[in-house]
């Protein structure tokens, strides 16, 4: 198939993912409407390899380039940037510069089966979201946070900096490989000054899928926040936060979703909201201000996105989030843990001692992390299969784990795989 007939087929689809889009706000998770829907759409006519190439040639993604980067930046298909560009051009040609909010978080509470639209709010970026809820809750000197010790900046930094506003205490639990032995250590982690667990849903360092419904049900009956940096499961792996408990859920439309860079997001479960009180405000959180010094916030999560907002890139993120449904979430999700598999058993087969798996073979994600244990160093191998064969990669330095993380997405094709399986042997030797 064509990129002229994935066009069409995206054209006559639209009428069924528009309905897709509706049943969604309704029923809630993406995943449950697709499955309700009878209505034949993209998600039905696969044709295999050459299926995906066509979805390949939807994204701009230069042909001479392996691209196994998007944990760090899934990029676009072209269809969403052409359409925050004419966006852009409309606010600037006519003046209109807002637009349907309410649907744009309909569709991101549909993607993470979020209760409703008014769970949502607007953020920049995963960071921004983490920043809302650990700038947000009440903590006193003395009062804890459990963290990972395999955290992104991003959900460290904003912990670390109340501890500097505030004098609380940032604890960090070791990562195991086993969701019992990891339990016991949040149990045993927790005092009678603990406020909150914050920690990824899957971490960005080995790719591990840690228990996050467990988790909430421990700090739910402790008494304790629960706050999952969602940086990456939503567009990769089916995400339900009311199925697991979490108080408040930080996420991205510019990883796994693939939309506009610098567009996140942020659920607040309904008995959090109260708990958290905006730090940053401005025009548009409140029901009502005056000069006597009232103020009363909305009642929904729009408290925190506050101001005049970049409607063009919320709107390229609610693009993305069609062209997803268009191909359908759980096929997409097959689809990165076929590829994933297929790198992983290729890896073993050539793997000959010189590296090791550091992701749990449990966790079957979009992410693969592997530790070389030859005297090559992760950094010298990232440089010669960029610089040898043009796969790009990522480095893993974070916990000084000085490992390498390779992250494949719909773009990528079985033929994409075969050919860094062969960049690994070259390098390698
Ligand atoms: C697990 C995790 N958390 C947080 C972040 C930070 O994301 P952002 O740059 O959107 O704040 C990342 C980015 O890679 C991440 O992987």
């Amino acid at each position: 198939m064509n990129r002229r007939t994935f066009i069409q087929l995206t054209a006559a689809s639209a009428a069924a993912s528009t309905l897709l889009l509706r049943e969604s706000a309704v029923a809630g998770s993406v995943y449950a409407a697709e499955m309700d829907l009878a209505t034949p759409s993209l998600s039905e006519t696969n044709e295999g390899e050459k299926y995906w190439e066509s979805i390949r040639e939807e994204f701009p993604i230069v042909h001479d380039q392996l691209y196994l980067n998007n944990g760090t930046m899934g990029p676009s298909p072209r269809e969403v940037t052409e359409r925050v560009t004419k966006r852009i051009q409309h606010v600037d040609s006519t003046g209109d510069y807002g637009g349907d909010h309410e649907a744009i978080k309909r569709a991101i509470a549909g993607v993470i089966n979020a209760e409703s639209a008014d769970r949502i709010a607007y953020t920049h970026n995963v960071s921004e979201a983490i920043s809302i809820v650990s700038s947000g809750i009440d903590m006193r000197v003395g009062d804890e946070v459990i963290l990972t010790d395999q955290e992104h900046a991003g959900n460290a930094i904003p912990w670390l900096a109340r501890k500097k506003r505030d004098g609380i205490e940032v604890k960090f639990v070791t990562l195991v490989p086993n969701d019992d032995e990891l339990m016991q250590r949040f149990s045993d982690a927790i005092t009678p000054r603990t406020r909150a667990i914050s920690v990824p849903h899957l971490t960005c360092t080995t790719g591990q899928l840690l228990p996050i419904k467990r988790l909430s049900a421990l700090a739910r009956e402790k008494g304790v926040w629960l706050l999952a940096d969602g940086a990456h499961p939503p567009g990769m792996l089916r995400t339900d936060v009311q199925e697991l408990g979490v108080h408040a859920y930080a996420s991205c439309g510019h990883k796994w979703l693939c939309g506009p860079k610098g567009v996140g997001f942020l659920y607040i479960a309904p008995d959090f909201q109260d708990h958290v009180i905006p730090t940053w405000a401005g025009g548009e959180v409140d029901k009502h201000w005056d000069y006597q010094g009232n103020l009363d916030f909305l009642d929904t999560a729009s408290r925190y996105d506050f101001a005049t907002q970049n409607f063009a890139l919320y709107d390229g993120l609610l693009g993305a989030i069609q062209f997803m449904q268009k191909i359908g979430f759980e096929k997409i999700e097959k689809r990165i843990q076929h590829l994933t598999t297929m790198l992983r058993t290729g890896l073993q087969s050539i793997s000959n001692g010189r590296f090791h798996f550091l992701t749990p073979a449990t966790s079957v994600t979009g992410i693969t992390t592997l530790k070389l244990d030859n005297k090559l160093s992760c950094q010298d191998f990232a440089n010669e299969l960029m610089g040898k064969h043009k796969v790009r990669t990522r480095v893993v330095h974070e916990s000084g784990l000085n490992a390498n993380r390779l992250s494949n997405h719909i773009y990528t094709s079985e033929a994409d795989i075969q050919a860094f399986l062969d960049a690994v042997k070259d390098v390698l030797g």
